[in-house]
């Protein structure tokens, strides 16, 4: 090897200096599950952000404030700030007062159907259930159920139903667009309980579990049998299976095994009526009338309850390869994702997009990081990553790779993992960014859909607009066209939001975009929906509402428009009337 390619730090680096070999030491078959594991902690850490800062944090009036309950970090300060600051803007939801309010006897009766220690009515567990992922939502539920059965689900949603009270399917609560929280005092139903894999097929890789089966457990579990989940995101420690049919999730692995409209094969679901459906087909190939289970894939716990899931898992191979690139501007990273489907093809499963202050983020807020390549000083990083069965073949292919995208001058810097540690690096760089900008302050998320031609430049007009207000940061799936827009400040202010919104989705309707590819709309962006969908379409998805929960039950003001004009009620002892969505 050229010793201008291996860096002190023991990564194999390369320049535009020459041609770019191989390490005789490099080791090509990377265990992702080895690299997975070096950041469970991480994951673990923040996915349950909101549970580690519950004790510290008490509610006031039951209202909209919080306040520290004794000694408080700057961080939690922070937090504080945040909640109140951000309750004060923007669009007013109004609680529909046709939900009846939680009684004695409602309690009396869950407890008969779930045991005492399925209904929670603990602070700190409500605190933290009600609190969604980024300390942006927050509810109001006075009960947590905890279900352990299909049966005790439909009892739930039946009893609901009948006494008009509202619902809150809720999984490992790590959803980006408020949709898993309450947002007045809606019963959430927790699937946390039901976590039983049901079957699994060694050989056709088909596996049937329960809804609340944690993301990471499934994955190791298959894992042990030589198989993978399709999908892999920052948050697999804490969400659910369930969650991510809900979201119809995309993530990391999305550009190699497709969505979960592909992937899932079967669901059995509970109607807001109650009604138990069996949908839950173990056929790969199944053209039996409308395939219904695809309504409730990505429906955010709008049209009913997920309680099992049916899915196709491929087999895991073992030769995996992770490169960080740099390159000089936007152009070259998509010329490197051109070259990237031509030669990797078939091997080629992941192709992640950072920018320059996406990189700072994490390097500034996740402990442990370094830069892969400090001495680069580019604006744009790609994380690639390819799995193949033959190691020998998929090193040859991403050899080819990585010379001609250099010698192209596509690809200014670049760095191939040794080891798993070293993969593991590069990843919690990219899956920590979400947590780093928690850190940083307030978030505005946005998650769009656009062309390759116009992925970054929605981040460059937005940098502009904003100019020394904000950082805007831009990062995500480059290989699906999906980019995850941020704008951190220091704290939620109205007039930094009039500057974002509607400015971002008008432009992302300009350029036939999608407001959302992949984290949904919750309570965050249903006033949105109609930059991406027709009225016509948006029509037709208040009809099946109407038709599957005509009571509007199940998780209302969240991803329909028309769920949150709704009249207001007066306020009770315990619920807020109005609630306030940035
Ligand atoms: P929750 O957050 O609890 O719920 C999400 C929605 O689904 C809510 O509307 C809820 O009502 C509904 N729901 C949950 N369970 C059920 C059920 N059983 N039946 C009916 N409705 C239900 N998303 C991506 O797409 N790609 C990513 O790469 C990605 N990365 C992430 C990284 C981090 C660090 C975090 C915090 C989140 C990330 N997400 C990502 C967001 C993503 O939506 C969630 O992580 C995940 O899919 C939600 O699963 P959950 O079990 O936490 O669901
Ligand atoms: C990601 O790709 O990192 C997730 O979707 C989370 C985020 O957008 O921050
Ligand atoms: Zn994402």
């Amino acid at each position: 090897m050229h010793p201008a390619r291996r860096a002190a730090d023991g990564l194999v680096r390369a320049r535009l200096l020459g041609r770019w070999s191989w390490p005789l030491s490099f080791d090509c078959s990377i265990n992702r599950a080895a690299q997975r594991d070096a950041l469970v902690s991480h994951r673990r850490l923040c996915t349950n952000r909101a549970r580690c800062l519950n004790k510290e944090y008490a509610s006031v009036n039951e209202g909209f404030f919080w306040t520290p309950e004794a000694e408080i970090g700057s961080l939690l300060k922070r937090h504080v700030k945040h909640q109140i600051r951000r309750f004060a803007t923007s669009t007013k939801v109004n609680r529909n007062s046709r939900f009846d309010s939680l009684k004695t006897n409602d309690m009396e009766h869950f407890k008969s159907i779930v045991g005492a220690k399925g209904v929670i009515v603990d602070k700190d567990e409500l605190v933290a259930a009600n609190t969604d992922w980024m300390h942006k939502y927050q509810g109001h539920s006075q009960i947590l159920l905890r279900p352990q059965t299909t049966q005790q689900v439909s009892e739930i949603i039946t009893y609901c139903n009948s006494r008009n009270l509202a619902v809150v399917p809720q999984g490992g609560n790590t959803g980006l667009v408020g949709g898993s929280v309450p947002v007045f005092d809606e019963v959430i139903v927790n699937l946390g309980a039901m976590n039983k894999i049901i079957e699994f097929d060694e050989v056709s890789g088909i596996l049937v579990c329960e809804a609340g089966c944690i993301l990471e457990n499934l994955d190791n579990f298959i894992g042990g049998k030589g198989f993978t989940m399709p999908l892999d995101l920052g948050a697999k420690g804490s969400c659910q299976i369930g969650g991510n049919v809900s979201t119809n999730a995309g993530g990391l692995r999305l550009l190699r095994y497709g969505s979960l409209h592909g992937n899932v094969l079967g669901l059995e679901v509970v109607l807001a009526d109650g009604e138990v459906v069996n949908m839950l087909g173990t056929l790969v190939k199944d053209n039996t009338g409308y395939d219904m289970k695809q309504l409730f894939i990505g429906s955010e716990g709008t049209l009913g309850v997920v309680t099992k899931v049916s899915l196709l898992v491929p087999a895991k191979l073992g030769s995996v390869n992770t490169a960080f690139f740099a390159c000089e501007d936007y152009t070259s990273c998509q010329n490197v994702l051109k070259e990237a489907k031509r030669q990797l093809g078939e091997i080629l499963s992941a192709f992640e997009f950072i920018d320059r202050p996406a990189l700072d983020m994490a390097l500034t807020h996740l402990p442990g990081t370094r830069d892969p390549l400090p001495q680069s000083g580019k604006n744009f990083y790609l994380l690639i990553e390819t799995t193949g069965s033959n190691e020998t073949h998929d090193k040859e292919k991403l050899d080819a790779f990585l010379e001609s995208t250099m010698e192209k001058g596509f690809v200014a810097d670049g760095v191939v993992a040794q080891d798993s540690t070293q993969a593991a690096s590069f990843w919690q760089i990219r899956e920590g960014i979400s947590e780093a900008l928690g850190k940083a302050g307030a978030v505005y998320k946005y998650d769009f859909s656009l062309s390759p031609e116009h992925f970054y430049k929605i981040v460059e007009d937005l940098r502009d607009r904003l100019g020394s207000d904000a950082v805007v940061v831009g990062y995500g799936h480059l290989g699906d066209g999906n980019v995850h827009l941020n704008v951190s400040a220091r704290e939620y202010k109205d007039e930094l939001l009039e500057k974002v919104e509607p400015y971002v989705f008008e432009w992302v309707a300009k350029h036939k975009g999608s407001v959302s590819a992949e984290h949904g709309l919750g309570l965050m962006k249903p006033h949105a929906l109609h930059y991406s969908k027709s009225a016509e379409a948006i029509a037709l998805m208040e009809r099946f509402k109407a038709l599957l929960d005509p009571k509007g039950i199940l998780n209302p003001y969240k991803v329909l428009p028309g769920t949150s004009k709704t009249v207001s009620t007066p306020a009770s002892a315990l619920n807020a009337e109005s609630a306030v969505v940035v």
